[in-house]
């Protein structure tokens, strides 16, 4: 009996290691696998082209009245588009008032110029 009284405070000792590490093992399971970060951007799955998509786009619903020379900012120049990107996305927002006097680009058309932002304003 005196020896079992002894071995009580070793018994709770070895409880407790033992349920630390199954308290450690079960949190460590718990740790999410990490996202790799070039991960592909599922709202951008198509490098844009700024030779065709871009230009195309500002020469159709911009370039009116943001030629060189027009109102600021030049939207048929790459690097005062590149320069003013995020403004220009602004102005095509939801909350942006461009283009003036049109009816607004769509959701898709806004969402390319977004991701030519994002892939890195290529001029490609
Ligand atoms: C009918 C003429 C017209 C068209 C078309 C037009 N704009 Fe504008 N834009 C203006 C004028 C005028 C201003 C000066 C500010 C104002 O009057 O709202 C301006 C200002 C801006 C500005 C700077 C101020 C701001 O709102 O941030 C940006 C950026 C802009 N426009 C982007 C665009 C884009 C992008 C398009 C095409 C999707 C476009 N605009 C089409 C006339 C136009």
């Amino acid at each position: 009996m005196k020896k079992i009284l002894k071995n009580i405070p070793l018994m709770l000792i070895i409880g407790l290691v033992l349920s630390r590490v199954i308290l450690v093992s079960c949190t460590k399971e718990k740790v999410p696998v990490p996202v790799a970060s070039n991960a592909p951007d599922p709202n951008c799955p198509d490098t844009i082209k700024f030779s065709t998509t871009i230009t195309d786009m500002m020469n159709n619903n911009c370039a009116g009245c943001h030629g060189n020379g027009g109102t600021p900012p030049d939207l048929t120049a790459y690097a005062s588009i590149r320069d003013n990107a995020s403004s220009i996305l602004a102005s095509m927002g939801a909350s942006g008032t461009m283009p003036k006097f049109a009816s607004k680009l769509a959701d898709t058309t806004v969402q390319k110029f977004s991701c030519w932002i994002s892939q890195g304003k290529l001029n490609n």
